[in-house]
């Protein structure tokens, strides 16, 4: 079979990710498909978070909204970091705000022998993500992305949303076997559905190991570290990686050895210490961040500051040589009730820049 895979090397995401200097600034936002837009809650209105990224039509439409809506550079897949678990047939679902939560929790070692491992491709994704590259002009990167092992074993073993992931920490001290055997199998579930998207042609992918940052660097490098490298691993050298973690300022370095050719940097930390962080330890490489969500909320002004500020950190890294680029994005997600034309307008003054 011949990849469907497109080549664009000029889009400006591409460009960036892959050290060139792109036409314009690309920025894209994390969580850019999502409760913050009426015509998504309109296509979500009677289905279930799960229903609706098992259908591709419904995955591809939701999936380019904003790129139609707010001119971003990228498309990022509609799916969730649950779908590969779902897809293995784990008993998971998505409660609205809540999150993820599973019908029992993983915590002894027969229930990690009884986890289900994906086995084969992700066919309703595959599709969508087949319709999505139909629609998507050629300076429109089409991001993939997977979740961490860690971040996925915090759902697993606390049974859902953590406060402060106290189970999974314990379960990774107390009883490392188990926990290496569990890490193990969400590793090969997330390789396989990584797969499913890189065969159907995405352009570049972002491995989200949201609650990383409750953990030590130690704990981090030990325990963690081996599993997300060996998944970006699979796929060095086909499609540019990017990784990203909340309150990972302090993981930066370790995270970078991870093996990403993007660093993704919460917004607690400026663009310039991060690039310093990831370059002592991996060299330079490029960023993706970091607007405060809660930005959006505070008025023209006060946005196009920020969005200055992070321009200026980012260009200084760049020209001391602890960066080689610059993907704009927001620190985490899209928070549910942003105005959607503030996110617009963010949009158009970073393509001013
Ligand atoms: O960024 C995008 O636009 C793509 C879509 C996307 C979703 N989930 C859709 C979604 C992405 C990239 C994710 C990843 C994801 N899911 C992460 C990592 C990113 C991050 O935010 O740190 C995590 C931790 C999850 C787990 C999860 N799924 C949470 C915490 C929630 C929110 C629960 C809620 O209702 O507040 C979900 C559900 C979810 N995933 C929604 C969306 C649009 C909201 C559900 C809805 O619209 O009904």
């Amino acid at each position: 079979m011949t990849s469907p895979r497109r080549t664009i090397p000029d889009a400006p995401l591409i460009a960036a990710a892959t050290g060139s200097v792109p036409s314009r600034q690309p920025v894209w936002f994390m969580r850019q498909a999502g409760r913050s837009l009426p015509e998504y809650r309109k296509a979500r209105e009677g289905i279930g978070m799960l229903d609706a990224c098992f259908r591709p039509d419904l995955l591809a439409d939701i999936t380019c909204q904003p790129v139609r809506r707010h001119d971003v550079d990228a498309a990022i897949l509609f799916s969730d970091i649950v779908v590969p678990l779902k897809a293995a047939g784990v008993d998971v679902d998505i409660v609205p705000g809540r999150g993820p939560v599973m019908g029992k929790a993983v915590t002894t070692k027969s229930d990690v022998d009884n986890l289900p491992v994906l086995d084969h491709e992700v066919s309703h994704v595959a599709e969508g993500i087949g319709i999505i590259l139909e629609e998507l002009q050629p300076a429109q990167a089409l991001i993939g992305f997977v979740g961490a092992p860690f971040t996925l074993a915090s759902y697993l073993v606390e049974g859902g949303p953590s406060k402060n992931h106290c189970a999974t920490k314990a379960l990774m001290h107390a009883e490392p076997e188990i926990w290496h055997a569990l890490m193990r199998k969400i590793t090969d579930t997330v390789i396989r559905f990584l797969r499913t998207q890189v065969d159907a042609g995405i352009d570049c992918m972002q491995l989200f190991d949201s609650w990383a940052g409750y953990l030590t660097a130690a704990d981090y490098r030990r325990h963690v570290l081996p599993y997300s490298a060996e998944i970006l691993a699979t796929v060095d050298g086909v499609i540019p990686r990017i990784h990203f973690g909340v309150t990972t300022g302090e993981l930066l370095a370790p995270m970078s050895t991870a093996g990403a050719e993007v660093m993704g940097v919460d917004w607690r930390v400026p663009l310039d210490q991060a690039a310093r962080r990831i370059f002592d330890a991996s060299g330079a490489k490029v960023l993706q961040g970091n607007l405060d969500p809660a930005m959006l909320f505070a008025g023209e002004q006060v946005m196009e500051e920020e969005i200055g500020r992070i321009h200026r950190e980012a260009a200084s890294a760049m020209a001391n040589g602890t960066a080689s680029g610059h993907i704009f994005n927001l620190g985490h997600g899209v928070l549910p009730d942003t105005d959607p034309d503030a996110v617009t307008r963010a949009v158009e003054l970073i393509h001013e820049l």
